[in-house]
C-alpha cells in the first residue's frame, strides 16, 4: 500500500462501521477543520497485538475530555473498533491512528456543542519513523517555537492544535537536512521533539525532562520503567539546553519513533552508545512479548 493517503485500498472504521478507504470523508464545514477541535492517538501493533492499547484509549478519552468533547464510545467500544480495523487490514505489524473530532452540524462558530463528536480508526503499515536515523543517530534542529505553559493550552492532551508549531518546526528542520526539531519549553528548559520525548545519558545515569508541559508519552513511561528495572537511575527534572554539552548519549521515544538514537541536536553531538543500543533492543523485545 503506497501513494496518497486518501487513495488506497482497504477499510476505515468511521462512526461505528467499516467503510471503503476512499469513502472515509468529511464535509468542508467540519468544525475540526476550522478550529482544531480534534484529538487522536498513534499506536503500533506488533505480531497482531496493539502495544499498550488500553492506555492509548484511556489517553484518547482524557484528551477528548480536555477539549470538552463528550466521547460517544466507551473504552471497550474503542478497543473493539481498533481490533476490528486491524483485523480488516490483514496486517500484523501496523500503525493504528484513532481520530476523534467535532463534525459539521448546527454550529459554525467557535462553540461546537451542537455538532456531533465523531470517531475514525485507520490502520496502515509504517516502518521506521526516522528512516536510517534508527541505526546512525538522528540529527535534530532546535525549534524556534516553545512548548507552551499549561496555563495557555491543555498541554497533556494529544490534540491537533498542539501540532501546529510541530509542523512548522519540522519543515524548517528538514530544510536544514535534519530529521526533526527539539523544543525548549516556555521557561527555556529542554522539552521534547515534534512527535517524541527525549532522554540523555551522563555517567551511566539517565536524565529526561519532567513532563509538566508536554505529552507524557506512553513509550516514555515504558522506557523509564524499563531503565529502573535494569537498575539504572533516572532523573526526571528540568534540563537547561546548555547541559546538552555534557550529555554523552541521547535518544527519542515515541510510538512511531520507538527508541531512536540521536547523534546531534543543534551543535551538540552524542555517541550512539551501549545504553542507547541496549534500551532500543529491549524495547523491541518488549513490544513483541
Ligand atoms: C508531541 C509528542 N510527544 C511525545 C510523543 C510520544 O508519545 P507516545 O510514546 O505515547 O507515542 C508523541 C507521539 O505520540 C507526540 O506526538
Amino acid at each position: 500500500m503506497a501513494g496518497s493517503y486518501d487513495d488506497r485500498d482497504g477499510k476505515i472504521w468511521m462512526d461505528g462501521k467499516l467503510v471503503e478507504w476512499r469513502d472515509a470523508n468529511v464535509h468542508i464545514l467540519t468544525h475540526a477543520m476550522h478550529y482544531a477541535s480534534s484529538v487522536f492517538e498513534g499506536e503500533r501493533a506488533y505480531n497482531g497485538k496493539i502495544f499498550k492499547s488500553r492506555e492509548h484509549s484511556e489517553r484518547l478519552i482524557a484528551s477528548a475530555e480536555a477539549l470538552d468533547m463528550p466521547m460517544p464510545y466507551s473504552i471497550d467500544e474503542i478497543e473493539a473498533a481498533k481490533e476490528e480495523t486491524l483485523k480488516a487490514s490483514g496486517l500484523t505489524d501496523a500503525y493504528v491512528r484513532v481520530l476523534v473530532w467535532r463534525g459539521s452540524g448546527e454550529d459554525m462558530g467557535v462553540a461546537s456543542a451542537l455538532n456531533p463528536v465523531r470517531m475514525a480508526v485507520a490502520v496502515w503499515g509504517w516502518g521506521a519513523y526516522y528512516g536510517d536515523a534508527k541505526m546512525q543517530g538522528a540529527k535534530l534542529d532546535i525549534a524556534e517555537w516553545k512548548r507552551p505553559s499549561p496555563e495557555t493550552i491543555p498541554v497533556h492532551a494529544k490534540a491537533a492544535g498542539l501540532y501546529m508549531i510541530c509542523t512548522i518546526s519540522k519543515h524548517k528542520a528538514e530544510a536544514k537536512g535534519c530529521s526533526d526539531a527539539l523544543f525548549m519549553d516556555w521557561r527555556g528548559y529542554v522539552a521534547e521533539a515534534t512527535g517524541a520525548n527525549v532522554f540523555f545519558v551522563k555517567d551511566g545515569e539517565v536524565h529526561t525532562p519532567k513532563a509538566d508541559c508536554f505529552l507524557n508519552g506512553i513509550t516514555r513511561q515504558t522506557v523509564i520503567q524499563m531503565l529502573k528495572d535494569k537498575g539504572i537511575t533516572v532523573h526526571e527534572r528540568r534540563i537547561k539546553p546548555e547541559e546538552m554539552a555534557e550529555f554523552e548519549q541521547c535518544w527519542l521515544t515515541g510510538t512511531a519513533a520507538e527508541v531512536t538514537p540521536v547523534g546531534q541536536i543543534g551543535d551538540y553531538t552524542f555517541e550512539v552508545g551501549d545504553m542507547t543500543r541496549d534500551i532500543a533492543e529491549s524495547y523491541e523485545r518488549l513490544v513483541r512479548e
